[in-house]
């Protein structure tokens, strides 16, 4: 029996009292954007009959904002490097940043505590980077105004450059072509400029790579900032290259067939590929009846 006490004494010392207030939203985005405003959301839940005491916003260690439940003007806000409260949309479980800069980036920690008589507290915590987009990319490089068919298709695409450098885990270039997302033959480069990115594409260019009607194709490389669930920054640039000869794509014959598959496994052949098939065609079914010929008559 005392035994069984003193384990649920241990227990209670272990686990604390059982806890009722808790946050129940969180938000501090991990990247923001120079200039922009920021909104940071800190929502909690306390048991029906609890008294809260105050919700306090710090920007590493250093207490910017606090709002005082009991009190009859609430709110009072902390003056901080980087920090600037828009007091008009802040509330108890809001805090907008107007216009962030690079002072702005830290770690941030939303804090609520309970009234007398325990003043329990619960906190979460995140860290904020704010971010320098530059102006120029995504840029593609490599591309002609115009190919012919079973051409290679060599291009590179240039991230736009973040200050300061925020590693590429959180960046993405991709490539679509003609509306379409290319993955296969993208390579990621080497980049003499580590705040930038490069991928290259490269691909044998055939008939199903340009639009039948206007005979061009349409490349896009599209950068992102952020994960698909959070996208902070994405631009894009789309250029276009043209058939060199049009007539060969709308070429209704049934040889086109057997043309187009032989060609988008061969990088081999070059403008004048379709006649070069035809006389090599030409040259192997001349070869069969002489070689038979010649087999059959040895003398
Ligand atoms: C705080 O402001 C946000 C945004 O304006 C609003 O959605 C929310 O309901 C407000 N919360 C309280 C407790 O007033
Ligand atoms: C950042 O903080 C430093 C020191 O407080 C200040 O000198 C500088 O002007 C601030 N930069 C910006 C962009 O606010
Ligand atoms: C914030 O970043 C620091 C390093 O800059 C890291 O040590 C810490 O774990 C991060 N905190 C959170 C909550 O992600
Ligand atoms: C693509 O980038 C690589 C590495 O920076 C470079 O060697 C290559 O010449 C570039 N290709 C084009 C088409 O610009
Ligand atoms: C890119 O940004 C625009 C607005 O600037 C938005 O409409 C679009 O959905 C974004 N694309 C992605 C992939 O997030
Ligand atoms: C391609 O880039 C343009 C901007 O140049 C953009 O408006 C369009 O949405 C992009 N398309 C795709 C599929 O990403």
């Amino acid at each position: 029996m005392t035994s069984c006490w003193l384990l649920a004494a241990a227990l209670g010392v272990v686990m604390g009292p059982v806890s009722s207030l808790r946050v129940t939203g969180f938000k501090v985005p991990s990247i923001a954007l120079i200039g922009s405003d920021v909104e940071l959301d800190c929502s909690f839940s306390a048991a029906r009959n609890a008294k809260l005491y105050s919700v306090k916003w710090y920007q590493n260690h250093e207490e910017f904002y606090r709002y005082m439940f009991s009190e009859r003007t609430p709110v009072t806000a902390f003056t901080r490097p980087g920090i600037n409260v828009d007091l008009a949309r802040s509330n108890n479980s809001r805090v907008t940043l107007k216009s962030v800069n690079f002072n702005t980036s830290a770690t941030f920690r939303c804090e609520v505590s309970a009234d007398e008589p325990d003043f329990e507290t619960v906190y979460r915590r995140a860290n904020m980077t704010v971010i320098q987009v530059s102006e120029d990319g995504p840029l593609i490089n490599g591309l002609r105004d115009q190919y012919e068919l079973n051409e290679q298709l060599n291009v590179n695409c240039t991230s736009p450059s973040i200050t300061p450098n925020i590693g590429t885990h959180q960046t993405k270039l991709s490539w679509q072509l003609n509306r379409q997302t290319v993955d296969g033959q993208t390579i990621q480069m080497q980049s003499a400029d580590p705040s930038q990115s490069v991928i290259n594409l490269r691909l044998i260019l055939t008939e199903r790579h340009f639009d039948p009607k206007t005979g061009l194709l349409r490349l896009n490389c599209s950068f992102t900032v952020g994960r698909p669930t959070a996208i902070y920054f994405n631009r894009s640039l789309e250029l276009s290259a043209a058939l060199m000869h049009p007539t060969t794509v709308l070429d209704p014959r049934p040889t086109q067939r057997s043309y187009k598959s032989k060609d988008s496994r061969s990088a081999s052949y070059s403008s004048g590929g379709r006649r070069q098939f035809r006389l090599s065609l030409v040259t192997f079914l001349a070869v069969i009846p002489y070689t038979l010929w010649t087999c059959c008559n040895p003398c």
